[in-house]
């Protein structure tokens, strides 16, 4: 009997070596015991030694296909993966096809625990949520995942893609994967105990979720089998999903029940011919032109510029803060969460929105990543100051006679300095070229309300704000 032992469950290197020279000692499967250093049963302690394999001086080669498929196979969990990888080994020096015959045992067998190891890779990248610990420059991301197979150290090289520029750690009861920065490194595994269960975004996380939640599209089924039970304890989100389920038929009834209605085909406006504007000028080529914006980093990590939208001689103009999330991968501006409670504020005030033009003050999306989510960061006085031109340019181009800036990056864009929302909100302000201006709050700062009264006597104030946009717009349309 040859006991062979490896350094580590995942020890593919000392497996391919010594599965190659036992196959050119041949070596039968049956005489092999696999065992992994620190777990070897002391049933088969070798009482004597092995004997020793001589060098070969023969050589065989094997298809890189097997060689990926053991490489990968060797990390499932079976115990007994080491010697079936072995056996497969051992019937390829004589059969080289033996790989393309899928209802053999062996390469079924080992064709499974390959597919459910990566099966458990994409589940690790999709389910790992990093908590933070520390703040600002201190802090550490930490992250608990009880992986199903020997994955880590597969899995780990992505997280360090993808979160290169914060410091996390991934933690599991087998082994545990750390990025500082430059370098994965891994130590043995710990108990849960170990990782925080909750930090400051937690509650942000959930109303992310929350809000991204399409009950109109849930088929639960479907998404179970996308993210199964086992893996709910260790996401915050997943207190939420029985109650967004139970809430799910109401939620869609309301969505209904407040659908978009069509504008009026006599309200339709046929477009504005394009007068006294040089080329160039009009929202069409700066949209073009802004493409290619570079004024600060933003655009390094975002999707695209989302430029604003609307009619070219629209009177009035809203402004927000900066794409989120929906918006970036769209490429269009208010078309997320915070987009329809905006839509919902302008019906009840009476404004079509395809009669205004609506921007940002920032036209890109800032964000940091947590896991598969990207959180929206808010821009601060450079990227602000950088992006201000586009705003001065889709005006000077708009020509609105109403500005309305939603929320306090709006206000100081439309300013030009930091303004306060309650000392100017709803009362309409002069701006140096004779433009009005309207201060009131961004749509988000509505969602993010936690007490339902409060939510609800505040957006009837942003309702309140948006009639006086109603009023500039007939005003408007009875000069024409
Ligand atoms: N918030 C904004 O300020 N703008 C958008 O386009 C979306 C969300």
């Amino acid at each position: 009997m040859h006991f062979i032992p490896l350094t580590s469950e995942t020890d593919f290197e000392s497996w391919r070596k010594a599965a190659r020279a036992l196959a050119l000692n041949d070596v039968t499967p049956a005489d092999v015991t696999w065992t992994v250093a620190g777990n070897e049963p002391e049933l088969f302690e070798p009482s004597t030694p092995a004997p020793l394999l001589e060098t070969p001086r023969r050589t065989f080669n094997v298809s890189a296909k097997f060689v990926e498929l053991a490489q990968t196979a060797i990390l499932h969990r079976n115990s007994t993966r080491f010697a079936i990888l072995y056996r497969l080994l051992w019937r390829l020096r004589s059969n080289h096809d033996l790989l393309d015959v899928a209802i053999d045992p062996d390469v079924s067998q080992v064709a499974a625990m390959a597919k459910a190891v990566r099966r458990d890779e994409h589940k690790m990248h999709a389910f790992v949520r990093f908590r933070e610990v520390g703040c600002e420059r201190e802090s550490h991301f930490i992250a608990w995942f009880e992986p199903e197979h020997h994955i880590v150290e597969l899995a780990a090289p992505f997280f360090a893609r993808r979160f290169a520029d914060m410091a996390w750690s991934i933690l599991t009861p087998d082994i545990c994967a750390h990025w500082n920065g430059h370098a994965v490194s891994f130590t043995p595994g710990v108990n849960k105990s170990h990782a925080p269960s909750q930090d400051r975004l937690e509650e942000t996380w959930r109303r992310y979720y929350a809000s991204i939640f399409n009950p109109a599209r849930l088929k639960v089924k479907a998404m179970q089998a996308e993210m199964p039970k086992k893996y709910w304890r260790n996401l915050p989100e997943a207190s939420l999903i029985k109650p967004l389920i139970a809430g799910a038929g109401r939620a869609t009834g309301d969505m209904i029940a407040n659908a978009a209605t069509e504008p009026h085909k006599s309200q339709k406006r046929p477009p504005m011919p394009r007068k006294h504007l040089a080329p160039g000028d009009d929202v069409d080529a700066l949209r073009e032109e802004a493409k290619g914006c570079r004024a600060c980093h933003l655009w390094k990590d975002a999707t695209q510029t989302v430029f604003g939208e609307g009619p070219q001689h629209a009177s009035v103009m809203l402004v927000g803060e900066q794409p989120g999330d929906k918006e970036d991968l769209a490429g269009k501006p208010f078309v997320g969460p915070a987009g329809q409670m905006l839509d919902r504020a302008l019906r009840e005030a009476g404004v079509n929105r395809e009669k205004v033009y609506v921007t940002n003050a920032v036209k890109h999306f800032k964000f940091v990543p947590r896991g598969k989510i990207r959180l929206h960061q808010k821009p601060n006085t450079l990227e602000i100051k950088a992006c201000r031109q586009w705003y001065e340019r889709e005006r000077a181009s708009v020509k609105p006679e109403l500005v309305v800036a939603m929320g306090a990056t709006a206000a100081q864009s439309v300013f030009g300095k930091i303004t306060p929302i309650n000392k100017s909100r709803g009362r309409l302000i002069e701006l140096e070229d004779g433009t009005k201006a309207l201060v009131t709050v961004h749509p988000s700062y509505l969602l993010r309300l936690p007490d339902e009264a409060a939510k609800a006597r505040e957006y009837e104030r942003f309702v309140d704000d948006l009639k006086i946009v109603a009023a500039q717009i007939k005003k408007a349309a009875r000069a024409a």
